[in-house]
């Protein structure tokens, strides 16, 4: 059996894809690539590098597969509602209007989700919402605003109807909704973060990183956020001791910037 070569693949990969892929998690992060590069029908990541190069699709299927969008509209729904909250009841009577920003957002479910949230409770937005992905080809789609059933799941039927149009089986959202929200290609790792957010909504993509990784990225968070702003992580992303990043916990994976 061959044995890859990872670090080829992985210096590769950096200078011709910018994606720095020693940052994710190594046992499957591998193990990923393995299947992908089986797939393409490549023997060795030195084959599949020349492939990738060469053919448009496998270079799509390859960074697809790598950085992983899968997503819906209020995701976690609870957690989602608990969050909601915890904006109207808490961070808007506290702020005189807020800046929000979904880190890693894939097709947009997440930003659009809390642009609906911002329509319903009439929260003024000091700027539009900013939607970040290192993807640009999902970025792309997110700025098309058209969503499939199934990504639909969670949205109350009434909102169904209000913000969106079912057309070709495909639903397509509201334009003031759309409005409300800037995409803009980011990556977490190497890119600086802006500062003074109200709101960070980051959510499964850490789960990919190493712990320095996460660490790192956290602390940015924070200091990105005001003093009172809030995080909110994904359902299987805690983080431990948050005073260490000057966070405390509010509630399930929502965390409060407190100095
Ligand atoms: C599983 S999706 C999460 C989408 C959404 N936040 C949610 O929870 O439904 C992970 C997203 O992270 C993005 N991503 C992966 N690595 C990234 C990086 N280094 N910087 C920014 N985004 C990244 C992927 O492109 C993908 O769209």
């Amino acid at each position: 059996m061959t044995t890859l070569n990872f670090e080829y693949f992985y210096t590769w990969v950096e200078a011709n894809l910018n994606i720095q892929l020693d940052a994710y998690k190594e046992k499957q992060l591998r193990r990923r690539i393995q299947t992908i590069m089986n797939q393409a029908g490549a023997k060795t990541l030195e084959e599949y590098s020349t492939l990738i190069h060469s053919n448009a699709g496998i270079k799509k299927q390859f960074l697809d597969y790598i950085t992983i969008n899968v997503t819906e509209f209020f995701r976690n729904k609870d957690l989602f509602d608990n969050f909601e909250h915890l904006l109207v009841t808490d961070l808007s009577k506290k702020f005189d209007s807020i800046s929000i920003w979904s880190a890693a957002c894939s097709i947009g479910a997440e930003p659009y989700s809390l642009a609906m949230i911002v329509d319903r409770h009439d929260l003024p937005l000091k700027q539009n919402i900013l939607a970040t992905d290192i993807d640009d080809t999902i970025l792309a789609k997110a700025k098309t605003g058209v969503f499939k059933d199934n990504e639909l799941k969670n949205v109350p039927l009434l909102d169904k109807s209000k913000y969106f149009k079912e057309k070709d089986k495909t639903f397509v959202l509201d334009e003031g909704i759309k409005s409300k929200v800037d995409f803009k290609k980011h990556d977490l790792i190497v890119d600086t973060y802006r500062k003074d957010f109200h709101v960070i909504v980051c959510r499964n993509v850490t789960i990919y990183f190493k712990n320095e990784i996460k660490e790192d990225i956290y602390r940015r968070m924070s200091e990105s956020l005001v003093k009172g702003g809030l995080l909110f992580t994904g359902a299987t992303e805690t983080i431990y001791q948050p005073d260490k990043y000057g966070l405390r916990k509010v509630a399930s994976f929502i965390y409060e910037k407190i100095d």
